[in-house]
């Protein structure tokens, strides 16, 4: 790690995890770049950070596009002097639950080339960056998706299982040159991604509520400390590990 002020790149940035963690890297001392396709989320979460008196950079940036994730990282670099984090976060559901003789090839390519190409481009470049510096630590947005099945989610669920895949090659083949690679798998999280599946339907609720040991949602902050806690000095020797942040779930 650096040792002028830290800086972390974060994609998804605009709403749920990717917000929460935006705050806590913020809060613990880093300057951030915030990287999302929305702008108005990116707004608000810039907003939160400027009101905390943070550094901040916002970059709209669709992460599927090569081009694009090379903008923002060249801007992070300009601005902020290197990426010393990078939270590969930024992911989509897809059409809904769907079986898998249902689903779109349109709906399968859009959930791929966020989820598992945009992670593999935002990798890339960041990892070109890393390598220059001699340091750095990634840790890519998986999921419980990784290990488990889940009936209905075939597209994602694949998308989240090949996030491992990069993650686990990656951390091998840098693991010698000081940049660490890890996952962050939650459970359910309390965030407008899990609306998308319940329609804010108290029974829809609880049956996710059900599939969780803990009885409840995780808040995005819990993940947050997760992704903090495998970017900091403290997880020193932690690399190509997928962190389970599920309350149990994949314990059944
Ligand atoms: N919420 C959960 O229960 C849960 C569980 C496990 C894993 N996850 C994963 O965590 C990550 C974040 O999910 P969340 O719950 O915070 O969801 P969210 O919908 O609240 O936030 C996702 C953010 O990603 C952004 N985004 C989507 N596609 C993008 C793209 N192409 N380029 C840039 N930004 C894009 C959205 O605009 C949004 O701001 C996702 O990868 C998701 O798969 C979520």
């Amino acid at each position: 790690m650096s040792d002028s002020q830290p800086s972390a790149l974060i994609t998804g940035a605009g709403s749920g995890i990717g917000r929460a963690a935006a705050d806590l890297f913020a809060e613990r001392g880093y300057a951030v770049a915030l990287l999302d396709r929305d702008p108005v989320g990116l707004q608000e979460t810039a907003g939160r950070i400027n009101a905390l008196g943070g550094r901040v950079l916002s970059l709209e940036t669709d992460v599927a596009s090569w081009s694009g994730v090379g903008e923002a990282v060249s801007a992070t670099v300009n601005a902020l002097g290197g990426i010393d984090c990078a939270f590969n976060n930024a992911g989509v559901a897809g059409q809904g639950e769907c079986d898998l003789h249902d689903v779109t090839e349109q709906d399968f390519d859009e959930v791929m080339d966020i989820n598992l190409k945009g992670t593999w481009i935002c990798m890339k470049q960041e990892l070109a960056v890393m390598v220059r510096q001699g340091y750095g630590s990634i840790v890519n947005g998986a999921s419980v998706a990784s290990f488990v099945g889940f009936d209905k989610l075939s597209a994602y669920t694949a998308s989240k299982h090949g996030i491992i895949g990069l993650t686990k090659s990656a951390a091998l083949e840098y693991a010698s040159t000081g940049i660490r690679i890890n996952a962050v798998c939650p459970g359910v999280v309390d965030t407008p991604f899990t609306t998308h599946f319940t329609g804010g339907d108290a029974t829809a609720e609880q049956r996710f509520r059900d599939v969780e040991p803990m009885n409840r949602f995780a808040q995005p902050s819990e993940v947050a400390h997760a992704v903090i806690w495998l970017c900091s000095r403290e997880a020193s020797f932690v690399t190509g590990t997928s962190l389970m942040v599920d309350g149990g779930l994949t314990s059944r």
